[in-house]
C-alpha cells in the first residue's frame, strides 16, 4: 500500500501537533459551552480521535456520513445524506470535524441543513483545506493544513474506499487512479 504513495505530505507527528494546536483553541473559543461535534463519516472518524481527545471541555460526539466523491478521485456535485445525526441539533453549537473541505460543497450542505434544523451555530475543524478547489464561497473556521490540488489519501481519506488506514496524508500516484 505505502508503494502506492508519490510523497508524503503530513506525517503522524505533524498531524498530531496539529490535532493539539487546534484542539487547544477550539477549547478556548469554547470555554462555557458545551458543543456537539459532529464527525463526518467516513473520512473525518481517524481526525475525530485524535482532535476530541485534544478538547478540554463536554462536549456531545454525533456522527453524520454524507457523500459527495463516491469513490472517485474529484467531487460530484450532487451530495446525498446517508445516514442522519441521532439527536437533536435545535439550538446547539456545532463544531464539524471534516477530513477535507474541497468544492466546500459538503460542507455548505451541511450547514444549511444544521442551520433549517435550527442549530446556534456552525463551526468547522478540518484536518486538510484544498483553497484551489472551491465553488462555493465557504471558509473553515479552523484548519490544519492547506493542500494544493493534488488527490491525497490517508489518515481516513480514500481512494475507492482504501488508504484510510494509512497513518500519514500522502499524494496517491498519478498511475493508480488513471
Ligand atoms: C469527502 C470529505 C468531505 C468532502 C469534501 O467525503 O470527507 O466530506 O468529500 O469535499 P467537497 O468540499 O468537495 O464537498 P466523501 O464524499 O469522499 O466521503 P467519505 O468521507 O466517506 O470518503
Amino acid at each position: 500500500m505505502n508503494n502506492d504513495i508519490s510523497e508524503v505530505l503530513f506525517n503522524e507527528a505533524q498531524i498530531e501537533e496539529a490535532a493539539n494546536r487546534l484542539g487547544k483553541q477550539i477549547t478556548k473559543d469554547y470555554e462555557g459551552q458545551k458543543p456537539l461535534v459532529l464527525s463526518v463519516l467516513k473520512g473525518a472518524y481517524l481526525w475525530t480521535a485524535d482532535v476530541i481527545r485534544k478538547i478540554d471541555l463536554y462536549v456531545d460526539l454525533e456522527f453524520i456520513k454524507i457523500s459527495s466523491y463516491h469513490g472517485g478521485v474529484s467531487s460530484s456535485n450532487e451530495i446525498a445524506l446517508v445516514t442522519d445525526v441521532q439527536s437533536d441539533v435545535k439550538g446547539r453549537d456545532i463544531l464539524i470535524l471534516e477530513d477535507i473541505v474541497d468544492t466546500g460543497q459538503s460542507l455548505q450542505f451541511l450547514e444549511d441543513l444544521l442551520l433549517s434544523r435550527g442549530a446556534n451555530s456552525v463551526r468547522v475543524a478540518t484536518l486538510l483545506d484544498k483553497k484551489e478547489g472551491r465553488k462555493v464561497d465557504i471558509k473553515a473556521d479552523y484548519v490544519g493544513f492547506d493542500v494544493r490540488n493534488e488527490f491525497v489519501v490517508g489518515y481516513g481519506l480514500d481512494y475507492k474506499g482504501l488508504y484510510r488506514n494509512l497513518p500519514y496524508v500522502g499524494i496517491l500516484k498519478q498511475e493508480i487512479y488513471s
